[in-house]
């Protein structure tokens, strides 16, 4: 078998982590569809690597576009009152930046937020587009490119609006297969001092935190700023300011601009350097985090075993991508955790992908409580902990896994 090679510069890939085979992380079946023996049948090899040359971590394999069940599906936003504020802030600062005061700005989204991010700014009065090829767009007033971002759909969107001052993008360039088209479809797009903002999971965290469950089928490409720099520099274009976000366990949101227009901002030197002393995708960095992954696995799994020994109620809460992998990692099935309670309609009365956990709603999250909820949305805690307050006050106990297997 050839080796995995990098998406981007086809350098061999050096693998640091295998989580074994997976099913896609949103085919969530029928009971009636897992009866049949179908539903969730596809597997894919989850595991990831690092490119030896341009530093980009990736996964190594891909579930085929076929198998994608969400292709074409709308993303079903988590209703999280701190994403929405995220979102609307993130939108009041580019409003005040990138768009203010240069007359009719234009200003593009890819991939589907939940629409905060359009909303605001066509509120101020900003000509906006979306490009999202399933037309899905949770900013119902949205005008929607329904295409990827390549040369081609930049070109007509140019020929009808011009070009744009900002193309922001949150967890979907993450996603993006063919990144190459992407960057020809910036080049098309964007005004020759415009700016292309995006922010997605930051492998500095993921690393810090042993957050093996952010890698999944939907999140290709796991970015620092050094592998950014040097994806920016391939295809014309300068790493100008970094950010750290809160969100989503840790986040980096990075501004590039076109070569030669900008002076990258001093974050930009200080991130790059922490990341190369650090020695964050060495190989023995790499070695040491699939230690802890190893270590999570059997901590959940006994911490798990030793409950249901005891007689102890466990539920899941929120049926994320992210507990796919731990799930099929950790080989979790309705044993070891009978349910899972989620927010999202779609999933209700569905079962979890591969380990077929039913799903049920929020309201099934309710006195008389479980002892122990196992929490999937860790990224959330903060909002969920604060929700279910009365879960905690009547003796219930959190399950976490990141940074290590803990009870709160
Ligand atoms: P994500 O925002 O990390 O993608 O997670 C979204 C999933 O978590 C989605 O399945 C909905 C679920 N969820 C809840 O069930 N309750 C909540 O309060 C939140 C914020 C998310
Ligand atoms: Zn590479």
């Amino acid at each position: 078998m050839t080796p995995p090679t990098c998406r981007v510069c086809g350098t061999p890939l050096r693998t640091f982590l295998d989580l074994g085979d997976h099913p896609p992380s949103s085919a969530f079946p029928t009971p009636a569809e897992a009866l049949a023996g179908a539903g969730d049948t596809v597997r894919y090899r989850l595991a990831a690597g690092a490119c030896e040359r341009c530093a980009l971590v990736q996964l190594t394999g891909d579930v085929p576009h076929e198998h994608r069940p969400y292709a074409g599906y709308p993303y079903h936003s988590s209703g999280s009152s701190v994403m929405r504020e995220h979102f609307r802030r993130t939108a009041r600062r580019l409003l005040r930046t990138e768009l203010h005061g240069k007359g009719d700005a234009f200003a593009v989204e890819i991939g589907c937020t939940d629409g905060v991010v359009l909303r605001t700014v066509a509120e101020a009065g900003v000509r906006h587009l979306a490009f999202e090829p399933s037309g899905y767009s949770g900013y119902h007033g949205a005008r929607v490119h329904r295409a990827f971002l390549t040369a081609d759909s930049a070109r007509e969107a140019v020929a009808a609006e011009g070009r744009a001052r900002v193309v922001y993008a949150a967890n979907t360039v993450c996603d993006i297969a063919d990144l190459p088209g992407l960057f020809a479809g910036l080049d098309e797009l964007l005004a020759a001092d415009g700016v292309f903002v995006f922010e997605d999971p930051y492998f500095g965290e993921i690393v810090r935190r042993t957050a093996f469950d952010q890698f999944y089928d939907e999140h290709r490409y796991y970015f620092t700023a050094t592998s950014v720099r040097a994806l920016a520099e391939r295809f014309g274009f300068r790493l100008v300011g970094v950010e750290r976000l809160p969100v989503h366990g840790g986040q980096l949101r990075y501004t590039l601009a076109r070569a030669g227009r900008r002076t990258p901002a001093p974050a930009v030197a200080g991130i790059l350097a922490e990341e190369e002393a650090g020695g964050l995708t060495d190989p023995a960095a790499l070695a040491a985090f699939a230690g802890r992954v190893d270590r999570v696995r059997s901590d959940l799994v006994a911490l798990l075993e030793g409950l249901r020994a005891a007689d102890r109620t466990v539920a899941g809460y929120a049926a994320t991508a992210k507990s796919c992998t731990v799930t099929t990692y950790c080989g979790l099935g309705p044993s070891l955790v009978p349910y899972i309670c989620d927010s999202t309609p779609a999933k209700h009365g569905r079962l979890t992908p591969g380990a077929r956990i039913p799903v049920r709603p929020p309201a099934a999250f309710a006195a008389p409580y479980p002892d122990y909820a196992l929490l999937f949305a860790w990224n959330h805690a903060d909002e969920i902990m604060a929700k279910e307050r009365a879960f905690r006050d009547g003796g219930g106990r959190w399950i976490l896994y990141v940074p290590e297997v803990h009870v709160v």
